[in-house]
């Protein structure tokens, strides 16, 4: 039987961080004056490809269909397509996606795309190229994620999802000439509210852009409707240009939380556990992988029906107080 939390919601999706550092420092992410400068977990830290096969084939035995490989950025793991090619296999692993920041995609694109990877997903904040390089830390070309999505076209991806965070002040630039670049392609740029994740991004209420606000100034330039969800709990808010030049989405886990759908699970490049983006510490597994698929299914059952997290609905405004794990530890 595939467990249910305290508020009745199934496990369906599982987040698998494979690696908790990245080559960007995004202000809102991976400050680079409060994060590492480099790995801090290293290779041994880190779950192997047998131990995160192992969780994934548990947690696909209580009902996840949905893994999204996260890092970081996780193009920086090494022979990441021979994991992808294990995990793709996985009985009941019906989609595979990847977020990445883009910079090594073009690289890695057709490898991925073999190894049977479904769908990608690439963070992109700005089109212009001084403040591309300016939200990614100084590390970010535009050009480099530019030609990644190109490649992950030519590999044959299909259509990608595009995603941008937008902050008061900082980026609301970018939306239209982001909008714009997106439309008449197959690809779904989705902005995403600015939240409060972590605790070194210096996150406030007066930073966020509400979806509502950045829909009505893209439906004035190109019309929007809105379309019925593509599947229950899907965090985008999904749109149709009035013109038929594609799809846009809003995510606005601040003005209009999800929780009450939330069918999401996190798993830590060093095998953690976490049930909420917003968890202040996760359950430590590696030591029940090792005691094999069995013995951690049944970890699995018990953890996720004692689960009740609903941070963003919760969420009352001001900073959070207290520990809370960061967003390039858990990958979004
Ligand atoms: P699809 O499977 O393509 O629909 O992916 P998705 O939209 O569920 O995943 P994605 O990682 O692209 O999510 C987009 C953004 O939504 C993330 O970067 C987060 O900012 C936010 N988000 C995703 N999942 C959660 C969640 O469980 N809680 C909260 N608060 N925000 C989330
Ligand atoms: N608020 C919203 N989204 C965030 N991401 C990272 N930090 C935040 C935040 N504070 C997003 C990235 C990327 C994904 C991994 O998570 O932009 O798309
Ligand atoms: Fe930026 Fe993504 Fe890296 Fe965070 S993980 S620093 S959002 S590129
Ligand atoms: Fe899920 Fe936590 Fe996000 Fe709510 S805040 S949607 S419970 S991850």
């Amino acid at each position: 039987m595939a467990p249910r939390d305290q508020l009745g919601r199934p496990l369906h999706d599982l987040r698998v961080s494979v690696i908790e550092t990245c080559n960007f420092r995004c202000p809102y992410c991976m400050p680079a004056d409060s994060t590492p400068p480099g790995d801090t977990l290293g290779r041994a830290g880190r779950l192997d490809f047998d131990e995160i096969e192992t969780a994934v084939r548990a947690f696909a035995r209580l009902g996840v269909s949905k893994l999204r490989l996260t890092g970081g950025e996780p193009l920086l793991r090494k022979d990441l397509p021979v994991l992808v090619a294990r995990l793709a296999k996985v009985p009941g692993i019906t989609d595979l996606a990847l977020t990445t920041n883009g910079a090594l995609l073009a690289g890695q694109a057709r490898a991925l795309r073999e190894a049977g990877l479904h769908r990608l997903t690439v963070s992109l904040d700005a089109l212009d190229a001084a403040l591309f390089r300016q939200l990614t830390g100084g590390r970010g070309e535009l050009a480099d994620v530019l030609y990644g999505i190109a490649a992950a076209e030519a590999a044959g991806f299909g259509s990608l999802k595009i995603n941008c965070v937008v902050q008061r002040g900082i980026n609301e630039s970018q939306v239209l000439p982001l909008a714009g670049h997106f439309r008449h392609t197959p690809h779904v740029l989705r902005f995403i509210e600015f939240m409060d994740v972590g605790t070194c991004n210096r996150w406030q209420e007066a930073s966020v852009v509400c979806s509502r606000e950045l829909r009505d100034q893209i439906n004035a330039t190109w019309p929007l409707q809105p379309l019925q969800a593509a599947y229950r709990g899907e965090v985008a808010r999904r749109h149709a240009y009035a013109d038929g030049a594609g799809e846009v989405g809003f995510v606005s886990s601040v003005s209009a939380p999800f929780c009450g759908d939330c069918h999401r699970a996190r798993l830590s490049a060093d095998g953690q556990l976490f049930t909420c983006l917003f968890a202040g510490q996760g359950r430590p597994l590696r030591e029940i992988i090792a005691a094999g698929e069995d013995t951690l299914t049944a970890h699995l059952r018990d953890a996720w029906q004692a689960r009740a997290d609903r941070y963003s609905e919760q969420r009352t405004s001001g900073p959070g107080s207290g520990r809370r794990i960061e967003m390039y530890f858990i990958g979004g």
